[in-house]
């Protein structure tokens, strides 16, 4: 579908917010808090961007896009090219970060531009009348975007500016005062993280030495997993509604064999990130090299991720 660039404005140095209409004023696409749309951008490339307003709202969706010294193209071209009256082809909404909303308290943990999809949970959880509150780190006070929005909820804030501290937010330290603080423990409190890569491992690592169980992270990048030593060079996958058998060989992704028999497939970021490509395993052992499902879903086995897995087994059976 189409979408009409309404507005672009400056958050912060790097970092700009974009509102996007439907081309014809009518409503968009609903979504859920957490949830992020796939935008093709001219060159090709399809990135995913969170969310970050309120899902009541039918009109229209607010990102913030980082420019990222690193990036491939995606956020370099849209803080570059983009500009209001442009039309934008996107996907429809979608989610590996739903918000569950009968938990007691919710805990949101932002870093830097992270921050976004728990800007949209925010709004989701006031209106809910919910009790939650945020911890928001980042590099320095300029560089932090949407201090205003984050503020207007009207809950406990924790800030945490790197430059000031000399050092990132101590997860730990800060989580277990809140856990302790509000009596709140693993039944009660459900806790929500995106941002870099190394504050995540944190927040893991944080939640898992303190028995919180209820705890979810959104990934900006894939995460480097290793084919196991049991995977498969090659196997046999068998598409149980397509009717069709299928060798995937040593020089070949499950993808790019799917493909290659015009096996129709719903995929975005092809680098394990997104979930857009989940499918249903019917038989046999994945070799999960995703960043979306825990460990948890993982050693299932119901589910995987098409673009980037593998096989540990002679066969696949997939609901494709
Ligand atoms: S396409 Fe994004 S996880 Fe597979």
């Amino acid at each position: 579908m189409l979408a009409l660039v309404k507005t672009i404005r400056f958050e912060t140095d790097d970092i700009i917010r974009i509102e996007l209409n439907s081309t014809d004023q009518a409503d968009l696409p609903a979504f859920a808090a957490g949830d992020h749309i796939d935008i093709q951008l001219p060159h090709g490339l399809t990135k995913s961007y969170s969310l970050m307003n309120d899902p009541a709202e039918k009109g229209r969706y607010v990102l913030g896009v980082l420019k990222d010294p690193a990036s491939q193209g995606g956020s370099r071209w849209i803080h570059d090219n983009l500009r209001v009256g442009m039309r934008l082809e996107i996907n429809p909404p979608s989610n590996n970060f739903a918000l569950q909303e009968n938990f007691k308290h919710t805990l949101l943990i932002a870093g830097g531009i992270g921050v976004t999809p728990l800007i949209s949970m925010a709004h989701r959880l006031k209106a809910l009348n919910a009790s939650f509150e945020m911890i928001y780190a980042a590099k320095s006070q300029g560089s932090t975007a949407f201090q205003d929005e984050v503020a207007q909820f009207g809950v406990p804030v924790h800030w945490h500016f790197d430059d000031i501290h000399a050092a990132p937010p101590n997860l730990h330290q800060l989580i277990e005062q809140r856990i302790k603080t509000a009596s709140l423990n693993s039944d009660t409190c459900q806790l929500y993280a995106c941002g870099p890569e190394p504050m995540l491992n944190a927040f893991l690592n944080a939640c898992a030495s303190l028995g919180l169980h209820h705890a979810h992270i959104e990934r900006f990048k894939a995460l480097e997993v290793q084919k196991s030593t049991e995977a498969k060079a090659t196997y046999t996958v068998c598409l149980k509604r397509s009717k069709k058998t299928i060798e995937v060989g040593p020089q070949t992704t499950l993808l790019q064999a799917l493909r290659l028999h015009d096996i129709e497939v719903a995929t975005s970021c092809e680098e394990g990130v997104c979930g857009a490509c989940e499918t249903r395993v019917i038989s046999g052992l994945p070799d999960h090299l995703d960043s979306v499902l825990s460990d948890q879903e993982k050693n299932k086995n119901t589910v995987m991720m098409i673009c980037v897995s593998g096989c540990k087994s002679e066969l696949l059976e997939l609901d494709l």
